[in-house]
């Protein structure tokens, strides 16, 4: 059964987690989070959920409401209030809000009214526009240590997925040492820092002309040029790009860098997906586990997957070792092959292209395979 996808606006972090708790049923997935923001309109246009709970913190949420009930087609919005007055009930009415809960009711109660307003909002689809965005995805490849294959997964990841025929898109978000396009062979001279610049409602069509074309079709949204630049770049920048990129793209990878920092965190926040990169070394190992900890105090465990890169036979540090400090296997294992990355990245080819026959294209494309649904 296909579950119900709901998107939570609120700006409060308990809010979210008690929402989470309570709504990640088997028939439901929360598809992403937002802000009691006007960006969060574009954010739900492009996750395309079937009802958004839009929390009560003060009046500005009405606005939100209406905002999104004209432009995202097909969704029903629930209004949850920690108390809820006559006065709230009528003003949601008036702006397309289909049904009101208050937080403080038993879980099956909040439960019960999203899953009506699910039901609701399909009728609502079927009557109007078609739905956009489809089955979109975001990948962010992330590891708290340098050096492991960050960008070595996510430029082959995306470039296997365009290769595939699929709409692909590639953010570098390494503000202060991107290396995307070189991995590419490519230059541009807008990026992620001039997009940043950007004023206003941001759309598509603007942000298109911040991004340059691979030849395999990906559409690459470089990172910053100097890190100078980087420190123009906020992390509303970050999550408003993702928003608006997610309609038009099947997939989109976020290679990101080895920190914690907000625009990190902010791309881990709308991601479906997390790779955790390691390597056989003790430090990448411990980088893994600690990032497992953080992910899984962030409820982001779920959607975390290890890959554990460079495995090689005669390295002293072995999958076991990885798997005893994780608890679990790695979701992917890479073979090591310095010679065919080395030589990929010198000549700015990816792998998945150049060496697509060697073990480690192999697996590469797999993992796109993988993330594309099979
Ligand atoms: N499977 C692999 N086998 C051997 N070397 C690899 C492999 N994957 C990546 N490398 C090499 O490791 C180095 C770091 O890779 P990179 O993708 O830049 O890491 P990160 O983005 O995590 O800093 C590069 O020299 C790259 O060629
Ligand atoms: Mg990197």
């Amino acid at each position: 059964m296909a579950q119900l996808k709901v998107f939570v606006i609120s700006d409060s972090k308990e809010t979210r987690y008690k929402l989470k708790s309570v709504l990640e049923t088997p028939d439901i997935a929360i598809v992403g989070y937002g802000d009691v923001h006007p960006a969060s309109t574009q954010k739900a246009l492009g996750l395309a959920p079937a009802v958004v709970v839009l929390c009560y913190e003060n009046e500005t949420v009405f606005e939100l409401a209406e905002r999104i009930y004209q432009n995202v087609p097909g969704c029903s919005i629930v209004l949850a209030a920690e108390k809820l007055t006559m006065q709230v009930v009528r003003k949601a009415q008036s702006c397309g809000i289909g049904m009101c809960v208050s937080l403080e009711e038993e879980p099956q109660t909040i439960l019960d009214t999203v899953r009506r307003a699910g039901a609701l909002g399909h009728t609502r689809a079927n009557i109007g526009s078609a739905r956009i965005g489809g089955e979109s995805r975001v990948v962010s490849v992330f590891s708290p240590k340098g050096g492991t294959g960050k960008t070595t997964v996510a430029v082959n990841v995306a470039s296997a997925i365009a290769g595939m025929g699929r709409k692909a898109a590639i953010i570098d978000l390494n503000l202060d040492c991107a290396c995307v396009t070189l991995f590419l062979d490519m230059q541009a001279k807008d990026t992620v820092a001039e997009l940043s610049q950007e004023r206003g409602n941001l759309t598509m069509d603007a942000l298109r002309t911040y991004t340059v074309q691979h030849y395999s079709g990906l559409t690459v949204l470089a990172g910053p040029n100097s890190p100078e630049d980087g420190e123009f770049v906020q992390a509303r920048s970050v999550e408003a790009a993702i928003a608006v990129m997610r309609p038009f793209f099947d997939c989109i990878v976020i290679d990101l860098p080895a920190n914690f920092e907000e625009h990190t965190l902010t791309a881990l926040e709308n991601s479906d997906l997390v790779f955790v990169v390691l390597q056989p070394d003790i430090a990448s190992v411990k980088a893994a586990h600690m990032s497992m900890t953080i992910l899984n105090s962030l409820r982001m465990g779920e959607k975390t997957k290890f890959v554990y890169n460079k495995s090689a036979k005669n390295s002293f540090l072995g999958i076991k070792d990885a798997r005893k400090a994780l608890g679990r296997d790695p979701d992917y294992v890479l073979p090591f092959d310095d010679q065919t990355a080395d030589k990929c990245q010198c000549i700015g080819r990816p792998i998945v292209a150049e060496a697509s026959r060697t073990p480690l294209g192999r697996q590469l494309k797999a993992i796109a395979r993988e993330v594309m649904g099979g």
